[in-house]
């Protein structure tokens, strides 16, 4: 396993649509191991594997104790709403809040190519939202709060 380096806002790569995943191989698990490994070093809740520059769909969450791997995810439902504060790897010293579905239902496969369905509430479901959104190059602070207030580091 290895800590990959972590892909920053202004990137171009951030900002394209991640391709499915077809071949569930040695590669995957590497990238999912290491998406791990680069995840707690930086106490993430959630990476997106096109922070760690590969453009596939592939996220990782870790909230509400549960930890999954979602390859070619897609959120099926969405109920309620929920407004709380965010943050994001590829965009450090920010935070701003963000309207999110109280509850989220993605569906997903396993590493192994395995289809599963999960539910999640509260933060799961927010971490869902946002690493789903960055497979299509969409950044939280595209749709937070304050995001007038965003200022890139060195602009
Ligand atoms: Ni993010």
């Amino acid at each position: 396993m290895a800590i990959r380096k972590i892909v920053y806002e202004g990137d171009e790569l951030l900002r394209k649509k991640s391709k499915p995943v077809k071949d569930f191989d040695d590669d995957l698990d590497e990238l999912l191991d290491d998406m791990r490994e680069t995840m707690h070093a930086n106490d993430g809740m959630g990476l997106a594997a096109v922070q760690v520059g590969v453009l596939r769909r592939v996220v990782i969450v870790e909230a509400n104790g549960m930890f999954v791997e979602l390859i070619n995810p897609e959120i099926v439902k969405v109920e309620g709403e929920d407004i709380d504060t965010e943050g994001c790897l590829s965009v450090p010293g920010f935070n701003d809040k963000v309207k999110r579905p109280y509850r989220v239902t993605v569906k997903a496969f396993d590493r192994y190519g395995y289809p599963f369905e999960i539910t999640g509430e509260k933060y799961f479901a927010r971490c869902v939202c946002h690493e789903v959104d960055h497979l299509d190059g969409v950044l939280y602070i595209d749709k937070s709060e304050n995001k007038s207030k965003y200022k890139r580091k060195g602009k």
